[in-house]
């Protein structure tokens, strides 16, 4: 319906002809939001393949309406159009991709028709059997705004693309060769406030249904399932539309609609214990199961409580995405998601930034999940204009968001795991959030209500933020925050507990300062934790000329207008490998603190969950002796319960050699000790003996790397160069008029050791800010083209001398750089050392990308065999899941595929590695004391072009970084940057590596 209001005070349209798909109301002939349940009443799903066809402007679509079978196609339902070879996807953060001219669309507006034809099964109640009741039809979720015709016959139109909406079919349904026509515009008035930072993806994305209700069926149904901690009795009321007995037969109990009864000793729903008690609903005309979580949600003295205890949310920002589907997500992928969230330590979602699939929420009930639900609204572009005509502001626009309020909460409400019901995202301030607010709180008074945009917090019951710095969270954990102007409304926001509904930008290498972030949250009361965003890149399968698959991002598909890579900024790749920022995240949040002394021979464990005791869990020790285990048991771990923690010892010598030796020991190697909790037995998400939690020290440094009484000769070189020009020391071969290393071990060098400060810049290196960010501050100093000058090649008895100069082009400052090369014997064995010293000069005005030597083999050296870090990679703000241990993989296993290539793959603190070609042939180094490796089979400058992994060619030469130092992560695509202490700044340095053949 055409509402007067439409045309807002600012932004002023031509009216001429405003049609259902432009104009504000949320659509017509829907019925009223109700909440999502199932029955014993028929349904019938009509996913399948529709036939569809698509235009470019719905006045074609009109105008092909008379001409009934022409260019259809076969198009899967659900789905979008634009995955299936129907047009393109296009992604855009906040900008909106059409003039903003709100309601007015683009004519240019692609519009699917879809079609199905079906019949009812012969058993499908009806009126001409006497059956009475009706049939309605159920959208789950369509973008963004469709128009729905029954055999001809108009059921109504709706917007609101990720909420439900049913239409009665009334008389025009038949029993055979049903003709339903849904006509779906990708552009509406809707669009304006479903401005997501996500691919716009038009279609029937979620299910379609056709539902049988019979006469006397539930209308509507409102559990209200509480849980009083300190008489430990549950209560519940059970509201119905129509009324009817309410039984939950493991209880006993049997109840009137409507009635309120106290149930004594029931275990209450939490994320970590998500007990359900099956229940039914019987009226007249049908029996709904239930499933009831009993659990309070409250916010008690400035803190959220459930069940009277606080909580410390571990959570992501998860949009729904498959790499194939867009937001069409499979049933079986949603469940993957949630036993993915599971393993690693993760207890809250927040559905960001629309409702959710249903059957997601129903696997957060089973599994146990905190979560915030959405509001499917977004009008982040107005920010562009100052916030002028923003929707949220308009009154015009009030009907429309008040709907998506409603419709969220009527169909979620029934959901233990729910605890906040969120406004929506980045939608500025205004009068239509305060009016959503005051509406959810009137009909969902139970539950708490989040909305970050607003500053206020004036229609919130908690302060929330997103990418706030550390500096700024432990502030507000203070309750020391900057005050806000109107002292009523800042002394409410003072007493209000806070989370961070978006921090920690998992875009590309990192995010890095999550253990920081974490820190804060365990020490102050107020800070109930965050939200990394997010949990998915969202990058769509694609192939490149060439047929290379890829994951394509913002441009990919000649989009004009995009945000490029900002979509890939998840801790899952596309295809759901979890990145080595999910990996830091699940170390980070780990529920049980696990501290190990190894001089001391304790270990301090502490409980961090919320509701549970540590009896679920086995605790396991293992000795450790240069990365080989030499001894392992179980250690008795009191049941300790949330909050609480214990000193433990561990096995004094006398059991440790009891326990046995599972490898040969090495009295002398590097011992370390490690912690680990496991699973118990098995849980719904995961196997018995699943990683909870770990911890690790080290209890002796490592073994002199000389066998004692060795003969060890140090190898002189000679004072002038052979007869083919090169000087020899020990194993390897040198240039004698620039001193590279042209051969070592008799593996051809390819690019001599020398002095490499530069990396491939990572997303958060980049950051938002092109003038800004430390990437933009290293190509304006010329860090990325240093230039290698060699003052001096000598020959100085037992080592070969070069002295160097490495300074950016048009640089005042520089790296003085003295390589040191000894060789030595031992035995057969030869070894080649090389020693390298860095004197800064003049003033450095940035930091340093990263500080060791980069050379390349020209050997086909694939496996790579190393004590240190790992198994993934790490940096020194994301070093957390990484442990020490032997670690064994190829050179392709030492990548890491971002979306958009970048710095990867560092392993730190590597002892040694060995290098093996298929001949056995190879190399080993060995740090002094330790170092990072990157191994790879292209260059800096190669990693740094490509745009997608697919662009990587390997070619033949092994490039070896060998760093003693990198510039931290951070997360300053969106958000802080490097943190501090991980700036890495130009400052004397020396350190060593040496080369021989692998053991
Ligand atoms: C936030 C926004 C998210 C996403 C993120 C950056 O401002 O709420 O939707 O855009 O930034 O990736």
């Amino acid at each position: 319906m055409l509402r007067r209001s439409v045309i807002g005070p600012r932004r002023r349209s031509n009216p001429a002809k405003i049609t259902y798909y432009e104009d504000l109301s949320p659509g017509t002939g829907a019925l009223a939001p109700r909440a999502a349940f199932r029955s014993d009443a028929r349904t019938l799903s009509l996913n399948g393949d529709w036939d569809f066809r698509l235009f470019p402007t719905a006045a074609h679509a009109e105008a092909a309406e008379q001409a009934e079978g022409d260019g259809w196609e076969k198009l899967p339902v659900p789905s979008h159009w634009a995955l299936h070879g129907h047009g393109a996807p296009q992604y855009t953060n906040i900008r909106y991709p059409f003039p903003v001219d709100p309601p007015r669309v683009p004519t240019e507006n692609p519009t699917g028709d879809h079609r199905l034809v079906f019949d009812l099964p012969d058993d499908w109640p009806g009126p001409d059997e006497g059956a009475g009741g009706r049939t309605l039809l159920r959208f789950d979720g369509v973008e963004s705004c469709y128009r729905v015709r029954l055999n001809g016959r108009e059921l109504g139109t709706a917007k609101g693309s990720r909420l439900p909406h049913e239409f009665d079919t009334g008389p025009h349904l038949l029993r055979r060769g049903n003709v339903l026509s849904v006509r779906v515009h990708q552009w509406s008035s809707g669009s304006y406030v479903e401005d997501q930072d996500m691919w716009w993806l038009a279609g029937i994305f979620r299910g379609v249904t056709l539902l049988h209700r019979p006469e006397g069926a539930v209308r509507d149904v409102f559990v209200h399932a509480g849980y009083d901690h300190r008489t430990g009795h549950g209560t519940l009321r059970v509201d119905a539309d129509p009324g009817g007995r309410v039984t939950v037969p493991e209880l006993g109990l049997t109840l009137a609609t409507g009635e309120t009864v106290t149930v004594p000793g029931v275990q209450p729903w939490s994320a970590e214990v998500p007990r359900l008690y099956e229940a039914q609903l019987a009226i007249d005309g049908e029996r709904v199961p239930l499933r009831l979580g009993f659990r309070t949600v409250a916010v008690e003295d400035g803190v959220i409580t459930v069940n009277g205890r606080p909580l410390l949310l571990r959570g992501v920002n998860r949009h729904e995405f498959h790499p194939d589907h867009g937001r069409a997500v499979p049933y079986a992928t949603m469940r993957e998601d949630v036993l993915l969230m599971k393993r690693h330590n993760i207890n809250a979602v927040r559905t960001s930034h629309y409702p959710p699939d249903p059957a997601f929420l129903d696997l957060c009930d089973e599994f146990g999940l905190w979560v915030i639900d959405e509001a499917d609204l977004e009008t982040h572009g107005f920010t562009y204009d100052d916030w002028r005509g923003n929707p949220a502001d308009d009154p015009a626009w009030e009907e429309a968001l008040i709907d998506r309020a409603a419709r969220m909460v009527e169909r979620d409400k029934n959901h233990p795991s729910v605890i906040m019901w969120s406004l929506g995202n980045e939608s500025g301030t205004g009068r239509n959030l305060a009016a959503m607010s005051r509406w959810i709180r009137d009909r969902d008074p139970h539950r708490l209500i989040h909305y970050e945009g607003d500053r206020s917090c004036e229609h919130t019951d908690v302060y929330s933020r997103m990418y706030a710095s550390h500096e700024e969270v432990e502030a507000i954990g203070r309750r020391a925050e900057k005050p806000l102007d109107d002292p009523r409304l800042d002394a409410r926001r003072r007493a209000l507990p806070f989370i961070q509904c978006e921090y920690a930008h998992a875009m590309g290498n990192g995010p890095g300062g999550l253990t920081e972030y974490q820190r804060l949250f365990e020490t102050y009361e107020r800070l109930q934790g965050g939200f990394v965003w997010e949990w998915i890149d969202h990058g769509l399968r694609a192939r490149d000329a060439a047929g290379r698959p890829y994951f394509a991002y913002g441009g990919d598909f000649g989009e004009p207008l995009h945000d490029g890579n900002f979509c890939a900024d998840g801790l899952l790749f596309p295809d759901r490998t979890p990145s080595p920022g999910l990996l830091e995240f699940k170390k980070v949040v780990e529920p049980v603190g696990i501290c190990v002394d190894a001089a001391a021979r304790t270990v301090r464990v502490t409980n961090k969950y919320d509701v549970i005791d540590l009896a679920g869990l086995a605790f396991g020790w293992s000795r450790e002796v240069e990365g080989r285990r030499v001894a392992e048991g179980a250690l008795e771990v009191p049941p300790l319960g949330p909050g609480e923690s214990a000193e433990v010892a561990l096995p004094e010598a006398e059991r440790v050699r009891e326990a046995g030796s599972v490898a040969q020991d090495d009295a002398d190697g590097e011992e370390w000790w490690t912690v680990r909790a496991v699973l118990a037995d098995g849980t719904a998400w995961a196997p018995a003996g699943h990683e909870v939690a770990w911890g690790q020290a080290r209890a002796r440094g490592p073994a002199a790397t000389r066998t004692p009484g060795a003969r060890i000769t140090p190898v002189r070189a000679p004072s002038s160069p052979s007869l083919d020009g090169a000087i020899t020391l020990g194993p390897g071969t040198f240039d004698p008029l620039d001193g590279g290393l042209r051969t070592l071990h008799g593996l051809p060098v390819a690019v001599p050791p020398r002095l490499n400060v530069y990396r491939a810049t990572t997303d958060n290196d980049r950051g938002p800010d092109e003038e800004t960010s430390v990437a933009a501050q290293w190509h304006r100093h010329a860090v990325d083209r240093m230039r290698h000058r060699c003052d001096g090649v000598t020959v100085d008895g037992e080592s070969l001398v070069v002295t160097a100069r490495v300074a950016p082009p048009g640089g005042f400052f520089g790296l003085s750089v003295v390589y040191r090369w000894t060789g030595e014997q031992t035995g057969d064995a030869t070894r080649l050392d090389l020693s390298v010293d860095i004197t800064p000069d003049g003033e450095w005005p940035c930091p340093l990308p990263r500080l060791g030597v980069a050379m390349g083999i020209l050997a086909p050296l694939d496996w790579i065999e190393w004590y240190g870090g790992g198994p993934g990679e790490s940096y020194p703000d994301t070093r957390r899941a990484a442990r020490i241990g032997r670690w064994a993989t190829t050179v392709d296993g030492f990548q890491t595929p971002y979306v958009f290539p970048q710095e990867n793959g560092s392993r730190g603190d590597v002892r040694w590695a060995e290098l093996r070609g298929p001949d056995g042939g190879g190399l080993r180094i060995e740090g002094r004391p330790a170092f990072a490796l990157t191994a790879r089979r292209w260059t800096t400058g190669q990693l740094e072009a490509a745009r997608h992994p697919a662009d990587l060619v390997p070619g033949e030469v092994l490039h070896l970084d060998l760093d003693v130092a990198h510039h931290g992560i951070g997360t300053a695509s969106c958000g802080p940057g490097v943190l501090a202490p991980y700036e890495l700044r130009a400052t004397r340095t020396r350190f060593g590596v040496g080369f021989t053949l692998p053991n």
